[in-house]
């Protein structure tokens, strides 16, 4: 990506709903495995927003990182396939004072700007934009951003660090082992036999991807150093845990005003109707393919949707999350509540878990996006 620094603004006042309208710049697409995924959220953002409240600025992420300005037209971006190509005209991220400027150039042309960003609402998962790398991009820039900060967006990305983490604030995470590069190169024995301990079946990830890729469900120690490789194709450490039986439960997060605390959603659950991949994987959770439902609320006992929207919110300030994170449980069969993952940028199509979610629980959509902004604008650049 081009980083060039930028002619002075000429709008130097920070914005305000009384000079002109808050300008977000909706960034989607990206470098990840998540790339369409994004785009779907993008156009279903794009619908939402209020025109009136906001100046939208769309955003797109080619696969090999370029930034562009692209259509704000959600038509194109929807159906799951959708690729940002290098056509738009580049976006060049300048370092500066906030508000920093967005400059443009068309090919062949003199960067001219497109203004104050006030915020960036990054719609990007998966890593280059769930991972902290992206949230470091805006920090150097002093450009505010919607969501969580470059530490808990890094940690929850890595299934390895968001354990240590939970787990060292003695919230309830399953049994697992890592294996690093270096040891798979090394001692592959010693790390077969790590994974022996877990007991079978086990599932074998990628220590930082997203949408189940490279995930795979492993009942037989001849097939685990296949899965390993797979897992490995998305990330060199790979992390590896015992198969967990229970409901999956997911319950959504926000951010509270000022000095409240996080907020919960009413918990949801992932029920798949054919359950022939054995779990819930890429395909069944972005393409069709597999029928799966949301239950929303999800059907549990009392004290069990209070304790995960206790464990939800608990997780969420572990990390220190801002801004919003979902926050996804087992049920187990023996009644115990653990948590699987934070994601910190969870699926944001209108249809998604997570603004489903917000939905059931009072607070529809276009206010969603429009919480989620004003908390981001509330925020302070640096640290906090
Ligand atoms: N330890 C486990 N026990 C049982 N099922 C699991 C376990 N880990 C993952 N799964 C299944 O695999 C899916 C994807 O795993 P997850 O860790 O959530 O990856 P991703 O970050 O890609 O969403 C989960 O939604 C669940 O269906
Ligand atoms: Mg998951």
């Amino acid at each position: 990506m081009n980083i060039e620094r930028a002619p002075e603004p000429t709008t130097t006042e920070p914005a305000g709903r009384d000079t002109r309208k808050v300008r977000v710049a909706v960034v989607f697409g990206g470098r990840s495995g998540e790339h369409s995924v994004s785009c779907a959220t993008a156009a279903g953002v794009l619908r939402a927003i209020d025109r009136d409240a906001y100046d939208v600025v769309p955003v797109g992420i080619t696969r090999d990182g370029r930034w562009v300005l692209a259509p704000d037209d959600p038509a194109l971006l929807e159906g799951g396939r959708a690729e940002i190509t290098a056509d738009g005209a580049q976006v060049l991220v300048p370092f500066g004072d906030a508000p920093a400027p967005l400059v443009v150039a068309e090919p062949g042309e003199v960067p001219h700007q497109l203004g104050a960003v006030d915020v960036v609402l990054p719609l990007l998962h998966g890593p280059f934009g769930e991972d902290g790398t992206i949230q470091g991009l805006l920090e150097m820039a002093g450009t505010r951003y919607v969501g969580s900060g470059v530490l808990a967006s890094a940690a929850a990305m890595d299934k390895h660090y968001m354990k240590i983490i939970l787990a060292g604030q003695l919230l309830p995470v399953g049994p697992y082992t890592v294996i690093t590069p270096r040891m798979w190169r090394t001692d592959k024995a010693a790390a077969l036999d790590a994974v022996a301990s877990l007991g079978f079946p086990v599932f074998v990830k990628p220590a930082r991807a997203g949408s189940s890729l490279g995930i795979s469900r492993v009942e037989r120690p001849e097939d685990l150093e296949a899965a390993v490789l797979e897992a490995q194709r998305h990330d060199p450490k790979v992390v590896v845990e015992g198969a967990i039986n229970g409901r999956e439960i997911e319950c959504a997060v926000l951010e509270g005003h000022g000095d409240d605390a996080p907020r919960t959603s009413v918990p949801g659950e992932i029920v798949l109707d054919t359950p022939a991949a054995g779990f819930y994987d890429y395909e069944t959770k972005y393409l069709d393919t597999a029928p799966l439902t949301m239950a929303i609320p999800a059907d549990l006992p009392e004290d069990v949707v209070a304790r995960v929207q206790q464990l939800a919110g608990q997780a969420f300030e572990a990390l220190g999350c801002e801004g919003l994170a979902r926050v996804d449980f087992f049920y187990t069969d023996h009644g115990d509540v653990v948590i699987n993952e934070v994601n910190t940028m969870p699926g944001f199509t209108p249809y998604s878990m997570y603004p489903a979610l917000w939905e059931a629980s009072g607070l529809p959509y276009p206010e969603l996006i429009d919480e989620l902004v004003s908390l981001a604008l509330e925020r302070s650049a640096g640290l906090r």
